[in-house]
């Protein structure tokens, strides 16, 4: 995934913007930067394998640049590696048109082989450098003629912006695939693969669909379908606070983010429970369409996926019909048993991971009825979709998901209770008891938020170890595996989630007295099974953290070398719950061992290629 941000306006500082805008996509990708700037009616480019400091140091010693339209990139390296040839803006052969690019030309081989038989020699090993030469192929003269011609030609995901030495008063933008958005502002105009880059100057945006160009002047924007036919601009008030983009005063993005849960499951339970009644949007899952349902199958990737693998053990107790769990990237290269009978959930934080985009696309095929439980409004997937329940996580920054783990989480409680209650397959109890719990989720993650030092202080003591294995029963396991991916994805300790019944067959051979076994323990009827896989690891020479809730603290032996309670709640909430202090956990180890927790090395935010 990159970042991309361009301005077109009457101001001659559009570098400054620029650079903030980069600043707000580091998130999206920080491998290398770069800006071209039309500068007396000529193209310049800077750009540099590295940060955007970088490209600041450079734009320091020239204080003699101004321009009033301009280009910028973040780059995430898919196509060649970081490098400054590899950096974007690329420029044509005639330097006459430069562009940035976020996707993948998956026909740039192709391209590159017909461009090359026409003369045209490339510098660098990226797919973007095609789409520069291309354009300069087909420029003709007329440059919205051209990119229409190009965008015809191109395969495979692309958000562009794209700046023309002809068109001193115009920037150009094309989507397919991957976010771009359009900012609209006081005789400037802007274009941002996402909304914090553009907050410093409108709240008023405008999401490109798929297929789309837009051809923006100061104080003019056109958009068109890539046929060239004229499309109607839908413009959006963001109503994010400033702030909401920015760190406020918390050290990371990320404990920002798990400090925000209660208040962003708030958002985004109440408004859909009311008076114990459901109301999931404009979601119309009727009785005929819920009783002929032959199965549901969630697909997702990474975090996601985990979600879904917690929703599998709930939702197949409330709904009593098969809940499959896939990755994304699997589903959509097998042959899936999918038709007009699968309810197939696609979960997804950024809604433009690729490989769950194209299981989407895959299962629509298969004639299958898509929901989509999404963060971002608008996104791909949530264009893509049948049905889409959004989480109201706001922006999430960090690469480690949280909130938007936690939300998405308490959305598919809702809409598996939904159907549950739809299909009778509850009682009226049993129902008003789990909603009354639900509703208790984000002040009992509160009441865990104000332990956080006491996590902390466990985080001190374990932060050097380098073998841990997460373990757990049923719900209990699969949050260790979302424990274990946040632990690894940003302190780059190697850990491992097992079932605690499937230790014993091989895998107990690796535990030893440096091994550190932090066990999940809240679903009552299996905890006694789980203290024995405890026993099991601990005559082995392991060292125990157990998770379990408050109410077993009389049944807690000597067993643990430490413990983290969770407060009582319906067992199939409790992932809810357990999930927050392995948060913590993770965030704390990482800062101890001085990770670069918001930016963990070798990711990006959003997984926008496959
Ligand atoms: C989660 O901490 C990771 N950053 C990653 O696994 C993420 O969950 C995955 O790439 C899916 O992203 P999505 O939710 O935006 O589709």
């Amino acid at each position: 995934m990159c970042g991309i941000v361009g301005y077109i306006g009457k101001s001659e500082k559009a570098i400054p913007f620029l650079l903030q805008g980069l600043e707000k996509l580091e998130y999206r990708g920080y491998d290398s930067s770069g800006i071209a700037i039309l500068n007396q009616n000529e193209i310049k480019i800077i750009k540099k394998q590295g940060r955007l400091k970088v490209i600041k140091d450079i734009l320091d010693g020239k204080k003699e640049l101004h321009s009033h339209l301009v280009i910028g990139h973040k780059r995430w390296a898919t196509h060649g590696n970081h490098s400054d040839v590899n950096a974007h803006p690329h420029l044509s052969k005639s330097g006459k048109i430069s562009v940035v690019h976020n996707g993948i030309i998956e026909n740039y081989i192709n391209l590159k082989k017909d461009l090359t038989k026409k003369g045209y020699e490339f510098k660098s090993d990226t797919d973007t450098e095609v789409v520069a030469q291309l354009l300069d192929s087909l420029y003709n003269g007329d440059m919205f003629e051209t990119i229409k011609k190009a965008t015809q030609l191109l395969e495979g995901s692309f958000a562009l912006g794209i700046i023309c030495a002809d068109y001193p008063d115009t920037l150009f933008a094309a989507k397919k695939d991957s976010p771009l958005i359009i900012g609209l502002g006081e005789n400037e105009n802007y274009i941002a693969s996402d909304i914090p880059a553009v907050l410093s100057k409108t709240r008023k945006i405008c999401r490109l669909k798929e297929k789309q160009i837009a051809v923006l002047k100061n104080s003019d924007i056109n958009i068109f379908d890539f046929n060239g036919n004229k499309a109607k601009m839908e413009i959006s008030e963001i109503n994010w606070n400033v702030n909401a983009a920015e760190k406020n005063n918390y050290d990371h993005f990320m404990i920002k983010e798990i400090m925000e849960q209660p208040e962003v499951l708030n958002a985004t339970i109440s408004p859909r429970l009311k008076d114990y009644k459901i109301k999931l949007d404009n979601l119309n899952f009727n009785e005929e369409y819920l009783k002929n349902l032959n199965k549901i199958s969630i697909v997702a990737c990474g975090s996601a996926y985990h979600v879904g693998c917690v929703a599998k053990y709930f939702m197949e107790e409330l709904i009593k019909k098969p809940v499959e769990v896939e990755l994304a990237s699997e589903f959509r290269y097998r042959s899936p048993i999918v038709d007009k009978n699968t309810l197939v959930i696609i979960i997804s934080q950024s809604g433009e991971t690729a490989d769950s985009l194209a299981a989407l696309r895959e299962a629509k095929k298969l004639g299958a009825r898509v929901l989509s439980v999404v963060n971002v409004v608008g996104s791909s997937i949530a264009n893509e979709s049948d049905d889409v329940l959004y989480t109201w996580a706001g922006p999430e920054i960090a690469v480690a998901t949280t909130k938007a783990y936690s939300t998405q989480l308490s959305l598919m409680y809702l809409i598996a209770l939904y159907i549950s209650k739809t299909l009778g397959k509850i009682t009226d109890d049993n129902y008003k008891d789990i909603i009354k719990n639900i509703e208790s989720i984000p002040e009992k993650i509160t009441a865990i938020l104000k332990k956080s030092s006491s996590i902390e202080e466990i985080a001190k003591k374990y932060y050097q170890t380098e073998k841990i294995f997460f373990i757990g029963r049923t719900l209990d396991y699969a949050v260790c595996m979302e424990a274990s991916l946040k632990l690894k994805e940003i302190s780059y300790i190697h850990s491992e989630a097992y079932a605690a019944g499937e230790l014993k067959h091989g895998t107990i051979s690796l535990i030893d007295d440096k091994t550190l076994v932090i066990a999940l323990a809240t679903q009552d009827e299996l905890f006694d099974k789980t203290i024995s896989n405890i026993r099991e690891v601990k005559s082995r020479g392991a060292t125990i953290l157990l998770v379990t809730t408050e109410d077993k603290m009389d049944k807690i032996s000597e067993i643990a070398d430490d413990v983290i309670y969770v407060p009582k709640i319906s067992n199939i909430l409790s992932p809810s719950l357990s999930v927050v202090p392995m948060q913590l956990l993770s965030y704390y180890v990482a800062k101890f061992r001085g990770c670069d927790i918001d930016k963990p090395r070798n990711l990006a935010k959003s997984v926008t290629v496959e």
